[in-house]
């Protein structure tokens, strides 16, 4: 569905260029969901931005559905890590706004906004603004907004990261409902081990500047999954521990010692 086929990106600016990603390959499967992290500043957004079409490569090509990516497509969804409603518009008319953009028929789109509202615990809060809502139920308007026109594809960018930890955990475990219900093809980036093992069905791991794949990480967890206490503790440990060293050590250390043991810290080196 999502094919990357050695995908490069450089920014040139008066202060040099940067290299912020080098031929990254990913193929994402139909219904499949994928989950990018990497250090700050290792190129994750610039990542996603090209796949969504708002930002062009610099070699390499992006394909989705079989197409070349060449702007923003009405069956790709995209969810920033700040909701970027319109404060004046109601929630519905937020929820509503693709349906506006695209020209579609929004009577044929109200009761699936509403229905949608409605199973994100919103029923109810239709005709607020915005600004009446905390972080955590705006966001879910945004996730509202984005599955209005069933697409096929989900782009989103650290969705969760600006909620507190419990409203976090909440959102990720709806997303994953909505992921099994959809099926749609997902590329999420975020920074939490604990939300890629929750929610992939493959970890892709990129190295900083240039950002490269490092490694991907298979999650074979049956679904529906949950963090607390349950039977696949073991391969949640498991796939947890390998993404936090991959995500701590440099490349090239691989099974090498990722951190550095306190009782050496501070030495000096041998004089004689
Ligand atoms: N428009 C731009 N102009 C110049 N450099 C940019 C631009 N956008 C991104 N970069 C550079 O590209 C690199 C990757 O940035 P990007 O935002 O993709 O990282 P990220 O992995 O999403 O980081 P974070 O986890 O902090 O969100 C960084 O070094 C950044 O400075
Ligand atoms: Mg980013």
């Amino acid at each position: 569905m999502i094919r990357l086929d050695g995908v490069s990106r450089t920014f040139r600016g008066p202060r040099g260029t940067v290299d912020a990603l080098h031929e990254v390959s990913l193929d994402v499967r139909d219904g499949e969901f994928v989950a990018v992290v990497g250090r700050s500043g290792c190129g994750k957004s610039t990542l996603l931005r090209m796949v969504a079409g708002l930002l062009e490569t610099s070699g390499g090509r992006i394909l989705v559905g079989g197409t070349p990516v060449a702007g923003p497509r009405r069956d790709v969804a995209l969810v920033f890590q700040r909701p970027a409603l319109l404060p004046w518009r109601s929630v519905l008319d937020n929820v509503l706004l693709p349906v506006e953009m695209f020209g579609w028929k929004r009577g044929a789109y109200r009761g699936r906004a509403l229905a949608l509202l409605e199973t994100a615990g919103l029923g109810g809060f239709e005709k607020r603004l915005p600004h009446e809502l905390s972080g955590g139920m705006q966001q879910r308007v945004a996730l509202c907004r984005s599955l209005i026109g069933r697409p096929k594809v989900m782009l989103m960018d650290e969705p969760f990261s600006a909620l507190d930890a419990l409203t976090r955990e909440e959102l990720a475990g709806e997303l994953q409902r909505v992921h099994m219900e959809s099926a749609a093809t997902t590329l999420f980036v975020t920074h939490s081990i604990d939300e890629a093992v929750l929610l992939a069905d493959r970890v892709a791991v990129l190295t900083p500047r240039p950002g490269r794949i490092r490694k991907i990480v298979e999650v074979n967890i049956p679904r529906p999954r949950t963090l607390g206490r349950n039977e696949h503790q073991a391969e949640v440990a498991r796939c947890s521990a390998e993404l936090h060293e991959l995500l701590m050590s440099r490349a090239g250390e691989e099974g090498a010692e990722t951190f550095t043991p306190i009782t050496s810290l501070g030495r000096r080196p041998p004089t004689s």
